[in-house]
């Protein structure tokens, strides 16, 4: 086995708190639990829905995070708007569905109505109520909302800074692979037993990957990837992809997988003659020539974001996988009340072949597969057990099931008297990254 080298390691914006044990306190405690309601949601901006779960007037989507639920519609103007999902009467949940569209929220209890941006416009009885309902005061409580990269966000706060300036340079990075140009094809949510951070931490290492994900080597080179640690703690990985492992002997021929990727291309696998290292060269070359003809536009990327994979978590809760032809966004949600469950939100994205790109370019429009052109209808959100998955029930693609059947027994474990704090490796230091800014946004420390 080749020696392991030093994982190259950069650091944008360091956290300005000194980093302190990562405890498991903070994944069990049903205090730490409250205090990430009081001092970090409220602060953060978070990913709440698709935006085209809100493309038309009257479309609604509803966030749930915890015990707080917020509703994003798309108003009669045409605008996003987002409101806390309480009714400004008693209290009641407005919008009981996660998703739908309507005329007006009317609140199931007493009958309030509310247009599309939560102003208050029907009170029945009104003069039942001592000078009448004052209808700007009883609107719904709006909160900050935008979008990026096809997603609609939203932050409590109404005084943090704007969401572009949030993300900062990750958003730079995410932008040129167009997201919002992608098609949903997976719309998954499995309800597990440990905290949401266990399964965003999860995200923060590739050291598992050669334990629990053998199949990975075939794809990526993971001991050679390179870490980077960004402000407000975010954090992402470049890893070297169309390879193999390199601390494990190198075959002469392409792989399943590497095959699979030349066909695409349209590369006889058996005619190929390059060695297996020269495979993500020329997957970079040939997808630059023949982007325009498939229908991918690829003006935007660089050579080694051809070939190469980018994962980002964003803070504190969203993790992205960007590839020219597809995305994985993921998102941890906590339980309204237990800290050991939580939600894991899984949306796939694929870039279906655009004809038109192809006509800029003054080339011909030769999709590798016709199929891929059929029309793809929105999935239906599909939720359900982590016992679904681990026994075969459900599947989350293969690599997302090798984690979930691990998942909860990291949790388990952390209850255990014999567990004090956690030791993490170089190539683990987007977990520190993380919890260090975790420690600053919730004031543990100024
Ligand atoms: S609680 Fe909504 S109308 Fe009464
Ligand atoms: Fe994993």
């Amino acid at each position: 086995m080749a020696e392991v080298k030093a994982t190259p390691t950069i650091v944008h914006g360091a956290a300005p708190v000194e980093p302190l044990p990562i405890t498991p306190e903070r994944y069990l405690s049903p205090t730490y639990m409250q205090r990430e309601a009081d001092n970090l949601w409220p602060r953060m901006w978070l990913f709440a829905c698709l935006e085209r779960d809100v493309a038309n007037v009257g479309d609604f989507s509803v966030f749930n995070l915890g015990r707080e639920s917020i509703i994003i519609s798309r108003t009669q103007e045409g605008n996003i708007a987002a409101f806390y999902n309480a009714c400004q009467h008693r209290g009641a949940k407005v919008a009981t569905e996660d998703r739908g569209c309507v005329a007006k929220f009317v609140c199931p209890y007493h009958g309030w109505s509310y247009r599309l941006d939560g102003k208050l416009v029907v009170v029945p009885d009104n003069n039942r109520f001592c000078g009448g309902v004052d209808r700007n005061e009883r609107s719904m409580q709006q909160v900050q909302v935008d979008t990026f990269a096809g997603l609609v966000w939203i932050c409590m706060d109404n005084n943090a800074a704007p969401l572009r300036e949030y993300l900062g340079m990750v958003g730079d990075r995410i932008a040129p692979f167009h997201m919002e140009n992608m098609t949903l094809v997976g719309d998954q949510t499995v309800r597990l037993d440990c905290n949401w951070k266990a399964v965003y931490d999860n995200f923060g290492e590739l050291y598992h990957v050669e334990h629990i994900h053998p199949q990975h080597a075939m794809l990526f080179d993971c001991p050679t990837a390179q870490v980077e640690l960004f402000e407000n703690g975010h954090t992402g990985v470049n890893i070297i992809g169309h390879t193999v492992n390199s601390r494990l002997p190198i075959p002469e021929e392409p792989n399943f997988y590497q095959k699979v990727q030349l066909e695409k291309y349209g590369v006889d696998p058996a005619l190929y003659n390059g060695r297996n290292l020269d495979i993500r060269l020329d997957i970079q070359k040939i997808r630059r020539q023949k982007g325009p003809e498939l229908g991918f536009d690829y003006s935007e990327l660089s050579d080694e974001r051809l070939s190469d994979i980018e994962q980002y978590n964003l803070f504190p809760n969203m993790m992205i996988t960007a590839q020219p032809e597809s995305a994985l966004v993921m998102r941890a949600r906590p339980h309204p009340t237990d800290p050991n469950k939580c939600f894991w939100d899984k949306y796939t994205f694929k870039l279906v072949p655009n004809p038109e790109v192809a006509a800029r370019a003054g080339v011909e429009f030769r999709p590798s597969n016709p199929k891929d052109l059929l029309p793809i209808p929105r999935p239906t959100h599909d939720e359900f057990e982590q016992d679904d998955v681990i026994a075969g029930r459900k599947t989350m693609d293969i690599t997302v099931d090798q984690d979930v059947h691990l998942i909860r027994d990291i949790q388990a474990g952390m209850h255990s008297r014999g567990f004090t704090s956690q030791i993490l490796s170089e190539e683990e230091a987007r977990i520190q990254h993380y919890h260090d800014w975790l420690d600053y946004f919730m004031g543990e420390r100024s």
